[in-house]
């Protein structure tokens, strides 16, 4: 089948690549020339494990444009373009709407538009209408790859949702055809109206989001009376109607979808007249936002006024396996940090482009840049662990001793830290 993808980012060029992979011939559109040459010549313009590897095996049936007339011979297409946070908070619908709008012409009555993008509810509806006029269908299949996952997420994900309008079973025929391997592997298929696929796909970041902010809320009890949260976290988890996935309290949740999708669901459900009924997201939210400045607590409790100290910092992306900063505590942190008067010495094993790009764009001073873990401690009064990258985990604490680590994803080990003469303070844990 022919297949367009719209929009390369982290989700649009890994499912390009995906659907090579299933067989497809598939062009990928992006605006940004660069991404697009990158991609062209097999090489992922960000961080993902498997990426570049699977994009050299799909070469042959993969090609990437900023033209959007190169879509003119696919049937199916998928929008897969960003809808980042605006500054009110609601979701920046500008660049769904500018895909559609130059998409529009070469639409006809046997295409099928296939939106993943994350949007407000209501969002389908409103394009279904512009695509009409055209003869073309569309659908919602939200997606649900998390980075550092993203290929396998994408070849083999948990559940397809599909969203349609009444009237048009045949299209699920289309994208079964798509996902054939996937559907032979009989993962979970589920269809269903335009709104309910909207609204799975911010519920179960919403759900997600309100899991970690729960444990984080225990974290903040556990500090006040001297509990330890990873221990309750373990305790909870084994009720598998609780379960231990996403239970691990710390700095909290960060990237480019969970912060910006539940501000966006509130401010939809205010839209709706429903606001009250997540109003509760908000204190998700405020919970999440606390986690990062406890961090700076912390080191003042252990350090004093945190002026003119030196603060070591591992971790700059959002999560390990991904060299996104989009709302990552980490960057936060350091920020916060140079802000109190401190220096920080930081590293991150894949996110130090973006983030030395982001530095000189914000004019931050206070923070360098390092080449190796062990070059940030140079100096160092304290270490803060702000990304649970392996090699951090893995890392030998007799190579640095007798200093303050503030672990902000409770992710060392703690006793062979403290018998290595470290100091260690965990977030919920001491
Ligand atoms: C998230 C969802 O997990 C995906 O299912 C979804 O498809 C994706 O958003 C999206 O909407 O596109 P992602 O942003 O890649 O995926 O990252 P997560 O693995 O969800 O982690 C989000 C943040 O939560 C990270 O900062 C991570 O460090 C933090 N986290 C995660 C915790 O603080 N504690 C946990 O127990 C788990």
């Amino acid at each position: 089948m022919k297949i367009s993808v719209i929009g390369c980012g982290y989700l649009g060029a890994v499912h390009a690549a995906g659907m090579a992979e299933l067989g497809h011939e598939v062009v990928g559109i992006d605006l940004d020339q660069a991404k697009v040459n990158r991609l062209n010549s097999s090489e992922a313009p960000f961080f993902e494990p498997g990426f570049d590897d699977l994009l050299v095996k799909t070469a042959e049936r993969l090609t990437f444009s900023t033209d959007m007339a190169d879509v003119a011979e696919a049937t199916v297409h998928f929008l897969t373009v960003g809808t980042p946070q605006s500054p009110s908070g609601a979701v920046d619908m500008t660049y769904v709407n500018r895909a559609v709008e130059a998409l529009l012409p070469f639409l006809s009555g046997e295409s099928v538009v296939v939106g993943k993008s994350t949007v407000p509810v209501g969002t389908a509806q409103r394009l279904k209408e512009m695509i009409e006029t055209t003869g073309a269908k569309l659908m919602w299949n939200p997606e649900f790859l998390r980075e550092g996952f993203a290929v396998q997420d994408t070849l083999t994900p948990d559940r397809l949702v599909y969203g349609i309008q009444s009237g048009d079973e045949s299209l699920v025929e289309v994208l079964d055809e798509v996902y054939r391997p996937i559907i032979e592997r009989k993962t979970p298929r589920l269809v269903m109206d335009y709104a309910t696929a909207e609204l799975v796909k911010v519920a179960a970041n919403s759900f997600l989001a309100t899991k970690i902010s729960f444990i984080n809320a225990m974290a903040e009890i556990s500090d006040a009376v001297g509990a330890d949260v990873t221990m309750l976290a373990d305790a909870i988890g084994h009720d598998p109607r609780i379960g231990r996935k996403f239970l691990n309290a710390g700095i909290g949740f960060g990237g480019g979808c969970l912060p910006k999708d539940i501000r966006g669901f509130v401010q939809r459900a205010d839209e709706l007249g429903v606001g009250e009924a997540v109003e509760f997201l908000s204190d998700v939210d405020a919970i999440n936002l606390r986690r990062r400045a406890r961090v700076i607590d912390v080191l003042s409790e252990e350090l004093g006024d945190l002026s003119g100290k030196t603060v070591a910092l591992w971790g700059l992306a959002f999560k390990p396996d991904s060299d996104d900063i989009r709302d990552s505590p980490a960057l936060d942190i350091a920020e916060s940090i140079a802000k109190a008067g401190a220096t920080v010495q930081a590293y991150d094993p894949e996110a130090m482009g973006p983030a030395q790009k982001r530095l000189a764009s914000n004019d931050i001073s206070g923070i360098s840049l390092h080449e190796s873990p062990e070059e940030t401690l140079s100096g160092a009064d304290a270490l803060v662990v702000a990304t649970e990258w392996k090699t951090f985990r893995e890392w030998d604490p007799s190579d640095a001793p007798g200093r303050l680590v503030v672990d902000g994803r409770n992710c060392l080990d703690r006793e062979r830290w403290k018998s290595a003469g470290w100091r260690y303070r965990g977030m919920g844990r001491t």
